[in-house]
């Protein structure tokens, strides 16, 4: 069984062989960082390379290529299957995910109709098979989770403060609720096409969940959540669910119906075992910031996250979320090589 398969299942490995190394692959792994990825990815809007399954390919393997990683993930983007619907947003370069007309009413729902993939997204089936023919590493699908498309939905941009998602989720609850429900019925068809393409595990990003408190989380977040993760449950992948500044919200995330939590750096890993009941794997925890400076410093916080994992057969190494346009695509190497040597579990 692939590392990754097993540590997400929470199986202890085989002591003294190869299987039972942590396994490690890194969020954002494919982008600006890598020369290589610069190389072909050309100007304008990422949607249209996404769509290109020579460039989508190439892309999703490159830092499986140079990093050796213990996954690939599937080169595409939270908002591409609303963008598929056309509901009308793009992803400017250097600013992230934008609406001309941001979602503002019942009259916009109309907007988000259901996903057909085969129709919709057909070139996502298509670069899942040639990488999972290619790649030699499980394939990671994903998909945006409610908070984190409703906020770019509603905002029309990134946001620091998420006021007008709060004012809309607070002042009208039934609008906001309908709008989570079509998103959730878009997450699920999503996921289900990557899998039935080759997909080995999933991943549902939401990203900015953290932004809420945990009574607001549980009312108007989770049960959509849960409702995307129980939607996949018959295809027995793995199912991870992440976002960053949820110390306080990791047992509702493990709850959803999660096999895998993502910690973001500021929650050891250890305190994120506690909080979670050991239930669910983990996956994390490097700030990532570190992937822009010395190695010197990085080696000692590799070796803590190990440490702080102490072991537990359910650890898949990442950083605490995406690498960044400056990281340093040597650092990030050295990071796989040492979690290989030094990382069982
Ligand atoms: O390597 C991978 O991880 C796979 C591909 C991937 C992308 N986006 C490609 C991408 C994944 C998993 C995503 C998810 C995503 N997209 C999230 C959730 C993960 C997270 O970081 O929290 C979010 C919030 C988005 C929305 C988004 N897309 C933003 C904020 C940006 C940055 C805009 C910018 O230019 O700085 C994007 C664009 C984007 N998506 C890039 C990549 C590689 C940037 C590079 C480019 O435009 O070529």
């Amino acid at each position: 069984m692939f590392p990754l398969l097993r540590a997400a299942r929470q199986i202890p490995g085989e002591p003294g062989s190869d299987a039972n190394r942590v396994p490690v692959w890194f969020m954002r792994q494919a982008g600006r960082s890598l020369p290589e990825y610069k190389a072909v990815r050309g100007e304008g809007t990422i949607l249209h390379v996404i769509a290109d399954t020579d460039r989508a390919i190439e892309i999703t393997l490159q830092p499986v290529r140079r990093y050796g990683v213990d996954a690939a993930i599937l080169y595409s983007d939270i908002v591409t299957p609303v963008w598929a619907v056309d509901f009308g947003i793009d992803i400017v370069p250097g600013v992230g995910p934008m609406c001309e007309h941001p979602f503002a009413s019942a009259a916009d729902l109309d907007r988000l109709r259901p996903l057909e993939p085969d129709v919709d997204l057909p070139y996502q089936a298509e670069t899942i098979k040639a990488v999972v023919a290619e790649g030699g590493v499980p394939l990671i699908g994903f998909a945006g989770g409610p908070f984190t498309l409703a906020s770019y939905l509603i905002e029309g941009r990134p946001s620091r403060t998420y006021t007008k998602v709060k004012a809309l989720m607070f002042s009208d609850p039934k609008l906001w609720h309908q709008l989570c429900e079509l998103l959730a019925d878009i997450a699920i068809a999503t996921l289900r096409a990557q899998v039935e393409a080759g997909a080995s595990i999933v991943q549902l990003f939401d990203s900015w969940a953290g932004a809420l408190r945990p009574e607001h989380y549980r009312e108007f977040v989770l049960p959509h959540s849960t409702r995307i993760l129980e939607g996949v449950a018959d295809l027995n992948v793995p199912r991870t669910h992440f976002g960053i500044n949820t110390g306080e919200l990791l047992d509702q995330m493990a709850d959803a119906g999660a096999d895998v939590v993502g910690v973001d750096w500021r929650t050891p890993l250890s305190v994120a075992r506690e909080r979670t009941g050991g239930r669910v794997a983990l996956q994390g925890n490097l700030d990532p910031a570190l992937t822009t400076g010395t190695w010197e410093v990085m080696e000692k916080e590799v070796r803590r996250v190990l440490a702080d994992n102490d072991g537990h057969p359910g650890h898949i190494f990442n950083l605490g979320h995406g690498v960044m346009p400056e990281s340093d695509p040597g650092v990030l190497k050295q990071v796989v090589e040492l979690v290989h040597e030094e990382g069982r579990c």
